[in-house]
């Protein structure tokens, strides 16, 4: 091993994403292309578009990387790639690539849980921070952490321990029915904004009355509740539930229907189906912000901030209460709606008040990139731990016990 150089590869859902890491703590290069404009649309992804665009940009985007980085393949000493969790046919786009390339340039590959991707995107941004504040200095990487993956697909408290060099994770709470990001998104849809919906109704939401409505959120009282199953939804695929304490579990798709029954009582539907055209016309958050605000009434905005007012005080009173619950000293929100303007806020000064630290990715890193998958590699790398040549796409992937 020369330099620690290891080519992250990323294609679970909609960004093809390739990333050249150092040592797992100073990035080179992360190029991520974006499907968005495909799935716009359809507000929301489409599987077999998903497939088609990682074919299409795969080669591009690990050149670009390469390129960006000033690196050459043979400069590398790994090859990371997500194993999932995430669609099959997009993962395996990433998956044969990074296989085809390890093979031909004789290297090791490593497979990386999407999930713990997502908490390294915070640690890579700390050990970045403290590389350039001590020069030679490395992150203090000893300490447990309370870690909240917040996105699209999941909603999922884990303890992260360091153990030997790599980390373990144990699961503590999560979804039943819908991720935080996919109410985020289901209720952009149905009031008329863009697709993805969270940057949309982060944007709004400042200008609307977070106490409009009074969303509630229902407590899952006991584990005898659910029979002692898992109910069959998505979220569920991807973790056991049996021996989760129920105050750390989250449900978001009865706050996704409530939002729906306000947007029927207060004929709200027909602007918002009046809005869908009009909203793909006036380009991204939050540049088309002012454009955005003519077309929201007072009701709508108040309707969005009290609905992300409410999400945000639920995924905050359980990462508090986990944290505290597991003698946890720090906190690390990650994934896609960490985002988010309001929870990084409300975060901050829960945090504060209960003198415990918090750490968020910064913006790039926060959603779907492969940074995190080059950073979250390197320990494995280093402990030999390493993927066979059988390696194959795992939709349901779990991470942690
Ligand atoms: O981590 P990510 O890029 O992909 C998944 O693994 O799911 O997360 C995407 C999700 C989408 O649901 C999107 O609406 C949400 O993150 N999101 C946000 C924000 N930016 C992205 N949600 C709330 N506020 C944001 N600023
Ligand atoms: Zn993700």
């Amino acid at each position: 091993m020369d330099r620690g150089l290891i080519l992250g590869i990323e294609s679970s859902c909609d960004e093809t994403a390739a990333a050249v890491v150092e040592r797992g703590s100073r990035t080179l290069s992360s190029v991520v292309a974006s499907q968005i404009a495909t799935h716009l649309r359809y507000g929301g992804v489409v599987p077999e578009l998903a497939s088609r665009e990682h074919l299409r940009a795969i080669v591009p985007v690990v050149r670009a990387a390469l390129a960006e980085a000033g690196v050459r393949l043979g400069d590398l000493d790994a090859i990371a790639v997500t194993s999932g969790p995430g669609l099959a046919g997009a993962l395996l786009v990433g998956i044969t690539y990074a296989k085809a390339l390890a093979f031909a340039q004789d290297l090791p590959l490593i497979a990386v849980n999407h999930l713990e991707g997502h908490i390294h995107a915070v640690l890579l941004q700390e050990r970045e921070s403290n590389l350039s504040e001590l020069p030679g200095g490395a992150a203090d990487d000893s300490e447990a952490a309370l870690a909240l993956v917040v996105s699209g697909g999941h909603t999922h408290l884990y303890l992260a321990q360091p153990s030997g060099g790599t980390w373990q994770y144990s699961l503590i709470g999560r979804t039943l029915d819908d991720a935080a990001g996919e109410a985020y998104d289901k209720v952009a849809k149905l009031l008329g904004l863009g697709y993805p919906g969270g940057p949309w109704i982060d944007a709004l939401a400042r200008f609307g009355d977070p106490h409009a409505v009074p969303f509630t959120f229902a407590q899952i009282k006991t584990k005898a509740h659910l029979g002692g199953n898992a109910p069959r939804t998505k979220g569920a695929k991807t973790a056991p539930i049996a021996n989760l304490d129920p105050r750390f579990l989250f449900s978001f798709s009865g706050i996704k229907t409530a939002v729906l029954r306000y947007v029927e009582l207060h004929g709200m539907k027909q602007a918002a189906a009046a809005r869908v055209p009009q909203m793909l016309a006036i380009g991204k958050p939050p540049k088309a912000k002012e454009e955005a605000l003519k077309l929201c009434p007072q009701g709508t905005l108040d309707l969005i901030a009290s609905f992300q007012h409410a999400v945000v005080g639920d995924l905050s009173r359980k990462a508090f209460g986990a944290a505290e619950a597991m003698n946890a000293d720090r906190i690390l929100v990650t994934g896609g709606v960490a985002a988010n303007g309001e929870l990084r806020e409300r975060f901050t000064a829960e945090a504060t008040r209960r003198r415990i630290r918090i750490a968020f990715p910064t913006l790039a890193l926060s959603t779907d990139n492969a940074a995190m998958i080059a950073a979250a590699a390197w320990p494995r790398f280093v402990a030999g731990e390493f993927a066979s040549t059988e390696l194959t796409a795992e939709p349901g992937l779990v991470l942690g016990r």
